[in-house]
């Protein structure tokens, strides 16, 4: 009944659609089951020239054809261009409700995704979500465009033929009547098997799919490796698996069609011989018999079929609860109108900020202060919580405690989609989109201005490189474009952040794939063109920070270190022992 509810609810719009195709679905039924009865008015009345009976439907026929052969030829003919006429609108209106259907829900999941919070996507798979959207779309679309039609078209068709049958004649009707539940329950039993067996090659899908996705997108690190052979050997794996599982389902259905044909002969087998031996008793007329046998056949395909469309009908169910799982997500930007949306100037003061991730805590009690302009080096060891540090003021996760507040107003207070369109950061894993390299710069910008694009590329100091590649700026990025070395990709990361104007600009870890001299470039080119911004450096170089009005050591969590360059290079401590270390490295020429 839930599962009923949410059909519904996906319907919704689109319920004069299908009324008229469950409507075009009625025409042609009638239509079909018109002609048994035709072919035994002929037999009975034209042929063998018997009177008419008091049936509603041979009394019409005398009324429209007469005894005329060639007239009802005619209306056979008619019958058969109506039917046609009503399939052709029933695949016309179920497609075109479906494919809208199909539309909404694909553009609700998009910007779904879009608003969901950040770290849904630290639980869920790329290609589990990738599946969701694809895969589980198109088993809604075909459930909607063809099963939930069919759903109306076997009812009918079942319970028509019925009236019909009883009406003939009914001793005949109870022997048709009687194999008909062996054949649905057969049916059902079967197909509740096999979506099982459905189930698991899908997974052996998903997993042949998930090992060649892997191995392309990996195919440096295989080379590298030179483990071809074993990749290889994990590939065939694999798809024994899936060929193994694949071969098990085409084996359940070569079972299935011979047993579930047996039925119907039965059935047909036991309305011949008896309807035959009853029609020489004179029992009955020949053109029933005749009538009878065409609607057993009438019957076979949608008694089959039941079976089939229930089960897909639980498969479609587990796509719904897939796509579901999505929407009924909470959106990481609450419309709560009290969220304010200040001006940003800068200010930045982190009082006893503590932060985990679920269980794991991350910041233990993080207090610092950063005025208008100043520039904040962050330094510390891996997994130290740096990039979780700055990953909060943007608000792409919550403090658990203490406070941040930005020119005065705790961070919790401010609307979060307005703080990150005020607060230029690069991240620390750089990540450009297939577009061209102007394109890749101006992401965030509604109109492209070159001067705006060529001077946050100058900043990055990346600009000279880009007029180097044959296309220049419409170079395209990407699997089939060039492909950028690290230094680059970085520095065109950084000419998307600071195209914006922004009052506050982090850089995590965002100079570490290019030189030291390009690196100093980067960082007196920002110092002359962003002076009035409040500036956080993250960076395993001393060379990126040590111009930083201010210094954090972070470690395990807490900063166990703070000052300027002057004063740390005189205290014991992580920020000596890096500089001795990189100072060292530099004579011998290691760094
Ligand atoms: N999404 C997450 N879920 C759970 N734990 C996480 C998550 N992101 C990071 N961590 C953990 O939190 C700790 C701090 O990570 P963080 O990325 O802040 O370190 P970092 O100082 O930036 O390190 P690096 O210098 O390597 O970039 C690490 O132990 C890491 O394993
Ligand atoms: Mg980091």
């Amino acid at each position: 009944m839930n599962y009923l509810n949410k059909i519904y609810t996906y319907t919704k719009g689109y319920g004069r659609v299908y009324f008229f195709s469950s409507l075009t679905v009625f025409g042609a039924t009638i239509f079909s089951l018109l002609n048994p009865l035709i072919i035994k008015y002929i037999i009975d009345i034209i042929i063998q020239n018997s009177s008419i009976s008091d049936s509603y439907f041979e009394k019409s026929m005398d009324f429209l054809v007469g005894k005329s052969l060639l007239n009802t030829a005619v209306l056979l003919f008619t019958f058969a261009v109506f039917q046609g006429t009503c399939l052709y609108f029933k695949g016309k209106l179920s497609s075109i409700a479906s494919e809208g259907m199909v539309k909404s829900i694909k553009d609700r999941l998009y910007t779904k995704l879009q608003n969901v919070k950040y770290n849904y996507f630290n639980k869920m798979e790329t290609g589990d979500l990738l599946q969701r959207c694809t895969s589980d779309v198109e088993t809604i679309r075909k459930f909607l465009a063809i099963q939930l039609v069919e759903v109306v078209n076997i009812i009918l068709m079942i319970t028509i033929i019925f009236f019909i049958l009883i009406n003939l004649n009914l001793k005949l009707s109870m022997i048709v009547l009687s194999i008909v539940p062996l054949m649905f329950i057969f049916s059902l039993y079967f197909f509740i098997v096999v979506k099982k067996h459905f189930k698991i090659s899908d997974e052996a899908e998903a997993s042949l799919s998930t090992v060649l996705q892997e191995n392309i997108h990996g195919v440096r690190v295989v080379k590298a490796f030179a483990s071809e052979d074993l990749e290889i050997k994990k590939f065939q794996c694999s798809n024994k698996h899936y060929s193994d599982v694949t071969y098990k389902l085409i084996q359940l259905f070569a079972c299935y069609w011979p047993i579930s044909s047996f039925f119907s002969f039965l059935q047909m087998g036991l309305v011949l011989f008896l309807g035959i031996k009853w029609a020489v008793a004179g029992s009955v007329t020949i053109g029933t018999v005749i009538a009878f046998g065409m609607y057993v056949r009438h019957l076979e395909f949608p008694v089959r079929n039941l079976g089939r469309v229930l089960s897909d009908f639980g498969k479609a169910a587990i796509s719904f609860e897939r796509i579901e799982e999505i929407l009924n997500n909470q959106t990481d930007f609450d419309k709560n109108e009290e969220l304010k949306k200040p001006e940003i100037k800068g200010k930045i003061v982190f009082k006893d900020v503590k932060f985990s991730y679920i269980d794991k805590p991350v910041l233990n009690g993080v207090s610092f202060n950063l005025d208008i302009g100043e520039t904040l080096g962050i330094l510390g060891p891996t997994g130290s919580g740096k990039s979780s540090l700055i990953h909060l003021i943007v608000r792409l996760y919550d403090y658990d405690s203490g406070s941040i507040k930005i020119d005065g107003i705790e961070l919790k207070e401010i609307d979060k989609k307005w703080l990150r369109k005020n607060i230029g950061l690069v991240l620390q894993e750089t990540f450009l989109f297939a577009k061209n390299v102007k394109e890749n710069i101006g992401i965030t910008k509604k109109t492209l201005d070159d001067q705006d694009i060529f001077a946050a590329a100058k900043t990055a100091s990346i600009h000279e490189g880009i007029l180097s590649f044959k296309e220049g700026y419409k170079t395209q990025i990407g699997e089939k474009g060039v492909s950028l070395s690290g230094g680059q990709k970085q520095r065109i990361a950084i000419a998307r952040t600071i195209i914006n104007d922004h009052k506050i600009l982090i850089f995590d870890d965002s100079l570490s794939a290019v030189d030291i001299e390009t690196d100093a470039l980067i960082r007196q080119e920002l110092k002359k063109k962003h002076s009035s911004s409040t500036t956080i450096i993250i960076s395993h170089r001393i060379s990126s920070i040590v111009n930083s009005d201010k210094i954090m050591i972070l470690e395990d969590g807490k900063i166990s270190d703070y000052g300027t360059h002057n004063q740390l290079k005189e205290r014991d401590g992580l920020y000596k022992r890096i500089l001795k270390i990189q100072e060292d490295g530099m004579k011998e020429g290691i760094l």
